[in-house]
C-alpha cells in the first residue's frame, strides 16, 4: 500500500525556540544485515527512513567500511514510499526487475535512487535525490546516530526541492512530532 504525504503546517509555527536536529542512537554495527535494511523515523515520527549497509563504499557513507548510509523513504516525486532493495532483490511490484547496486525502487511511477551516490536518480520520474539522514558512528562503541538531515527538504516539508541548509531544517522539523530517544549521542 502507498500514502500520499501532504505538507500540514507546524502546530509550532512562531515559536521563539530555536530549531535543532534531533540526535538519536538507531542501531549498533553489529545487529546490521545488509540484505535487511532498518526502517526508523526521523526527524518526525511521521517521516520515515531507511538505515542501509551498503557493502560497498557510499558517498557520506560512515563506520569501518564506510558503507552505512540512511535515506528518508518518500519518493521526491509525488511521495509515496519507496522499496529498498539490497542488490540482486526485485520490488513487490515489478518480479522481472532485478536491482544492480543497492538502490531505492518507488512502486507508485518506477523512480530510481542509487544509494551508494547519494541517491543519485537512475530512473524514472522524481527530479531530484531524496535527502540523505547524516550520520555520526562511534567507533570505540558501534553505535550509530541520525543527527541531522541534508537537502532537499523531505517530500511534503515546505516547498519541493528547497536545499538551504536553514530552509531544509525549518521545513523537515514543520507537520508532525520531531522523534525523542533517552539514547542520545552527546554533540558538544
Ligand atoms: S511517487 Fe515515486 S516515482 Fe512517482
Amino acid at each position: 500500500m502507498f500514502r500520499i504525504l501532504l505538507f500540514v503546517p507546524s502546530p509550532n509555527a512562531g515559536s521563539n525556540v530555536p530549531l535543532k536536529w534531533p540526535v538519536i542512537k538507531i542501531a549498533n554495527l553489529s545487529s546490521l544485515d545488509p540484505t535487511k535494511p532498518l526502517r526508523f523515523n526521523y526527524p518526525l515520527v511521521e517521516t520515515p527512513c531507511a538505515l542501509l549497509k551498503l557493502g560497498q563504499r557510499a558517498d557520506n557513507g560512515v563506520g569501518p567500511d564506510s558503507d552505512i548510509v540512511a535515506f528518508s523513504n518518500i519518493c521526491q516525486h509525488l511521495g509515496c514510499f519507496y522499496s529498498v532493495l539490497p542488490t540482486g532483490t526485485s520490488p513487490p511490484c515489478n518480479q522481472s526487475f532485478t536491482s544492480s547496486t543497492p538502490q531505492g525502487y518507488c512502486c507508485c511511477h518506477g523512480g530510481q535512487y542509487d544509494f551508494a551516490h547519494a541517491a543519485k536518480v537512475i530512473g524514472g520520474p522524481p527530479p531530484r535525490p531524496v535527502p540523505q539522514v547524516t550520520l555520526r558512528y562511534d567507533s570505540s562503541t558501534g553505535d550509530i546516530y541520525a543527527i541531522g538531515m541534508g537537502a532537499p527538504t523531505i517530500f511534503g516539508h515546505g516547498p519541493p526541492g528547497t536545499s538551504d541548509a536553514a530552509s531544509v531544517l525549518q521545513n523537515d522539523l514543520t507537520g508532525g512530532t520531531v522523534v525523542t530517544d533517552a539514547t542520545v549521542f552527546s554533540t558538544s
